[in-house]
């Protein structure tokens, strides 16, 4: 039997697609529990926008957004590039779907419209552009106007925001449906995220005095939108807590593979490139067909541990391009064919992207959005 064939998966076409022992299972009841579990904490009537930029932080952008469309868990969604939004549009999803990122070249306007998806004008230069593209199209074309209050990314700044919105009410076509900005340091700053969320309310209530305050405003990701209810405005633009990767909420990602290899080496006994590993003792050493090539980074290398049989089992020695040594050495559960964890839990032991981050001195974002399209996202739970 191909180790495939035992690979938990919905449907047995998702399980011949792959041999390689190596899968992410992302459980989709977990991100709509997710999504629905930070709603509940809403006001009624706020909106959720679902950010599923870079294929869902890794997790699979197109079953994630039609987990979250069919359970109604989220209103919109937001993505980083047009040909994002595009790829969900190809796949059926109909939820209204902002492009959180910049509209360069400016004739990916078109693309974008075309395709529905709302653009953004971080510019009156875009601006301009989207009411032409609204009067090529013949078309009302309805786009978020972006300010930058203190993220320094893109985005206008407050008054030049604010100049937009106003040349945008015009009537040329193009309408500022909503007014958003991104917030720098709302996880560790509150200091700093009062002033940003200052300036974005004296935008607001400048144009509300001229009756042009855009329908929707928005301004919190995860942490933005369960620390500082004052942030919420009309919409929040949950990433990190959906995926289950914010304290408090579910993890949705399980990264497995198999051992396919199984020695004893003698005490004293390299393993992998540079020889930075070496017996102590006698040791049983198992082989993962995973690397960092699959986005399972090479800082983990002699640091980060799988789990097999429930134990946790240290990496040993480089982590490589496609493979990965672990000391099973008195695992009795270690045999070739054994299921590994290097991401979730397996018994009571859990290995969380938190850790494996915090090993990188890197953040869970990266870590998850790291893993490369090498390795198959196998869904589960609810909607699979
Ligand atoms: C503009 C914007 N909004 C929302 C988010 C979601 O943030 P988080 O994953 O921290 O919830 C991101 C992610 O970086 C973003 O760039």
């Amino acid at each position: 039997m191909p180790p495939s064939a035992q690979v938990q998966a919905p449907t047995p076409a998702v399980a011949r697609r792959f041999f390689r022992p190596t899968w992410a299972e992302v459980d989709l009841g977990a991100i709509v529990r997710n999504l629905t579990a930070l709603r509940a904490r809403l006001k009624s009537g706020t909106r959720v926008m679902f950010v599923v930029k870079a294929n869902a932080y890794g997790h699979g952008a197109e079953a994630c957004a039609r987990a979250a469309e069919r359970a109604r868990a989220a209103d919109w969604l937001g993505v980083s590039s047009v040909e994002e939004g595009v790829a969900l549009r190809d796949a059926g999803l109909r939820l209204p779907i902002l492009v959180l990122g910049s509209l360069y070249p400016f004739e990916s306007v078109l693309a974008a419209v075309a395709h529905g998806l709302t653009p953004i004008a971080a510019s009156l230069e875009s601006a301009k552009r989207l009411v032409e593209v609204a009067e090529r199209l013949g078309r009302r074309v309805d786009c978020h106007v972006k300010i930058d209050t203190g993220m320094g990314r893109i985005g206008a700044r407050p008054q030049a925001a604010e100049e937009i919105v106003r040349f945008l009410s015009r009537g040329g076509g193009a309408r500022a449906q909503g007014l958003y900005t991104h917030l720098a340091r709302a996880e560790d700053d509150p200091e700093f995220t009062a002033e940003q969320l200052r300036l974005f309310r004296g935008a607001l209530a400048a144009l509300a005095r001229e009756g042009l305050r855009p329908p929707l405003a928005h301004a919190a990701n995860s942490a933005a939108a369960l620390k500082f209810p004052s942030a919420r405005f009309d919409m929040v633009r949950p990433g990190l807590a959906a995926y289950g990767l914010y304290p408090g909420f579910e993890p949705a990602l399980t990264l497995k593979t198999k051992i396919v290899f199984l020695k004893t080496v003698p005490k004293g006994a390299s393993v992998s490139y540079g020889a930075t590993w070496r017996a102590r003792r006698v040791s049983r050493v198992a082989t993962l067909p995973i690397g960092y090539a699959d986005g399972y980074p090479r800082a983990l290398s002699n640091r980060a541990d799988a789990l097999v049989g429930g134990r946790r089992c240290r990496v040993i020695g480089r982590v490589t391009m496609d493979q990965t040594m672990i000391d099973v050495t008195g695992v009795a559960a270690a045999r070739v064919g054994e299921d590994a964890v290097l991401i979730g839990a397996q018994g009571r032991e859990r290995v969380d992207a938190a850790e494996l981050a915090r090993l990188c001195g890197t953040i869970p974002y990266e870590t998850a959005a790291a893993l490369s399209s090498r390795v198959p996202r196998v869904p589960v739970g609810v909607g699979a």
